[in-house]
């Protein structure tokens, strides 16, 4: 009787173990990042860059090989400008990039190469098994730069810039 319940609990330990590798092979990775607003238009972070929140992005996962997409997912970023995907399974000899897609201020609306995309490592194969991975910075560029930018800009050493003004 003892070794029979030995052998249920041994059997329950290890069906339960495997539902853990599963969930966690399910969802492996968190992309995360900050959506901002390039409010000097000089396509480079100031202290006077905001934070979006309500911004659409998308991760995408291609193979390398023949750009067949494998994954891709939405997400909006949060009151701080903030963004987290979950991701699923681990995306080696593939490309991911995260991109922002729409901004939900009209004024502030204007996409810019620099802060349009970035690529991000989804592998353990790498060496890392950080589940979370941040990517860089994105955003978009505001139409009218504030009042208060040459200014900033001025204290971060650069000169006048004629043609964000
Ligand atoms: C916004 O999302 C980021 C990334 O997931 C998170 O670190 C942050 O705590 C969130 N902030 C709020 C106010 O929910």
């Amino acid at each position: 009787m003892e070794k029979a319940w030995l052998m249920a609990l041994v059997l329950m330990s290890i069906s339960i173990s495997s539902l853990i590798s599963f969930a966690l092979a399910a969802e492996k990775f968190n992309v995360v990042g900050k959506v901002y607003c390039d409010t000097c238009r000089v396509e480079f972070e100031t202290k006077l860059s905001e934070p979006i929140p309500g911004a659409t992005v998308k991760l995408e996962c291609r193979k390398v090989r023949d750009e067949a997409i494998t994954f891709s997912r939405g997400a909006v970023t949060n009151a701080t400008g903030g963004y987290s995907i979950p991701v699923k399974g681990d995306h080696e000899a593939e490309i991911c990039k995260v991109s922002v897609e729409k901004s939900p201020r009209p004024y502030c609306n204007e996409k810019m190469e620099s802060w349009e995309k970035s690529q991000v490592e989804l592998t353990t194969q790498d060496g890392l098994a950080a589940p979370i991975r941040t990517a860089n910075n994105l955003g978009f560029k505001k139409k009218e730069p504030l009042p208060g930018c040459p200014q900033v800009l001025k204290e971060m050493g650069f000169p006048l810039t004629p043609w964000a003004f």
